[in-house]
């Protein structure tokens, strides 16, 4: 059935869109159900563009937004259908779907093709989501033509189209008061996933035995689903930066390397979390963690209003690389480690990515050809490592170490706020929640 909307929230978010218009019409539709194989489909999951402006969880559904001043929304979704119902559940139908997410209309999603073409005429732009799938392209292209068509009887076709993804993305990059707490609680969701997980880690235990705790967290607390494939890599598949086969043994002298958050109510969390599977770090392990976490202490210090996207990630890489020189797994002085990037053989990915209802969010991280100022408001991951596999002149105490630590970071006015706290991440904490598990 239905859930309790708070409408306003998705009225208010078109509103602000719609003033960015003009008299041009945006059209965002949601995402296709995807077919897995035969008759079993992958779980649905909503567009995040659509969703954000809608609030809308089903299929089969379009948004339109007539801009101008009174700008309109317009919802097309299934008609109620008794029949479908009893096998799939409730839907809406327009007439309780534009009452319950206050729509100025809403129609069936059969009228599309024969009213889009009258909602388009004489207006100058249409702005609409292409490139990703050549059949909505064509029938997008096909609408314009059809006011095309009518040129002769004095009704002009937009002569601008636009990605509207442009102005969306700026609109989903910094996250309003209703985001900011979906993101917390998951944030908190996800942290209390990966307490568990070390509590159930120990030798002898699998990678999936651990994925399954995270995935009975998540549900446990209401999250939906998780955010992207979990990462539940032991020892060597530490180093292999998207492992997502989980079907190892864990064996004791390993480190457990969990990449794991939940979606809560579309709203992803992104937190890594890295142990020793038998609750002690080895001195070797200790070393490259405290070097990991060191690197992020220093990116998160460098998170607040007015940095530039790219400072944490410099940040972050210069502990890392004058680390990886003390460790003797480099050679040579911090600027030349820095300059040819030697670095990179131990930590080759980036140190974050934007954070929403996209794991790896909307938003530009360049504008005008500069790094981006953080603003309050904008989530980011804040995520170093350090992966060392068997190379020459490796020291063996090293190798197949993996190590990543990855928080979700809020700016704030003064700084950020750590939205995935909750999942310790010192030595000491660590060991001090492993060693109770024994208990
Ligand atoms: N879990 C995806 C990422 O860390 O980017
Ligand atoms: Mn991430
Ligand atoms: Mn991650």
């Amino acid at each position: 059935m239905s859930v309790a909307i708070d409408a306003s929230i998705y009225a208010r978010r078109r509103a602000r869109l719609a003033a960015r218009l003009g008299k041009g019409v945006a059209i965002v539709p949601t995402a296709p159900e995807c077919l897995r194989n035969r008759d079993a489909h992958y779980p649905y999951r909503y567009d995040s563009y659509f969703y954000y402006l809608t609030g809308f969880r089903e299929p089969e559904a379009v948004l339109v937004l007539v801009g101008g001043d009174t700008p309109r929304s317009i919802l097309f979704c299934r008609d109620k259908n008794a029949e479908r119902e009893i096998w799939d559940g409730y839907r809406y139908g327009p007439e309780a779907a534009r009452t319950t997410f206050a729509f100025e209309e809403a129609c069936s999603i059969s009228e599309l093709d024969t009213r889009m073409p009258d909602l388009l005429a004489d207006r100058p732009a249409v702005q609409v989501h292409l490139g990703s799938d050549p059949v909505w392209d064509g029938r997008v292209l096909g609408w314009i033509n059809a006011v095309r068509s009518r040129a002769r009887s004095g009704v002009a076709a937009p002569g601008d189209l636009r990605d509207v993804r442009v102005l969306l993305d700026e609109m989903r990059l910094i996250k309003d008061g209703h985001e900011i707490a979906l993101m917390r609680r998951a944030g908190e969701i996800s942290a209390a996933a990966h307490r568990r997980a070390m509590q159930t880690s120990r030798p002898g235990a699998t990678e999936y035995e651990v994925e399954a705790v995270l995935q009975h967290e998540f549900r446990h607390h209401g999250a939906q689903a998780p955010a992207y494939t979990s990462i539940v890599a032991g020892g060597a598949n530490a180093c292999v930066l998207h492992y997502v086969e989980n079907n190892a043994a864990l064996a004791d002298g390993d480190l457990l390397l969990i990449d794991a958050g939940c979606e809560l109510d579309g709203y992803a969390s992104d937190i890594t979390r890295t142990f020793p599977v038998n609750g002690r770090f080895s001195s070797a392990q200790r070393e490259v963690y405290e070097l990991v976490l060191a690197a992020q202490a220093a990116a998160i210090a460098a998170v607040k209003p007015g940095a530039h996207w790219n400072t944490p990630h410099d940040a972050a890489v210069a502990v890392l690389a004058q680390g990886f020189i003390d460790l003797k797994l480099l050679s040579g002085t911090l600027d030349a480690v820095l300059e040819q990037e030697s670095y990179k053989q131990f930590y080759m990915h980036r140190t974050g990515h934007w954070l929403g209802l996209d794991v790896h969010d909307a938003g530009e991280y360049k504008t005008g050809g500069e790094w981006r100022e953080l603003q309050p408001g904008m989530v980011l991951t804040v995520e170093p490592g350090c992966y060392i596999r068997p190379a020459p002149g490796v020291p063996e105490a090293f190798i197949n170490i993996g190590i990543r630590i990855e928080d979700d970071a809020l700016v704030t006015e003064d700084g950020c706020e750590i939205l995935s706290a909750a999942a310790p991440k010192s030595v000491a904490d660590i060991e001090a929640l492993m060693r109770d598990r024994h208990d």
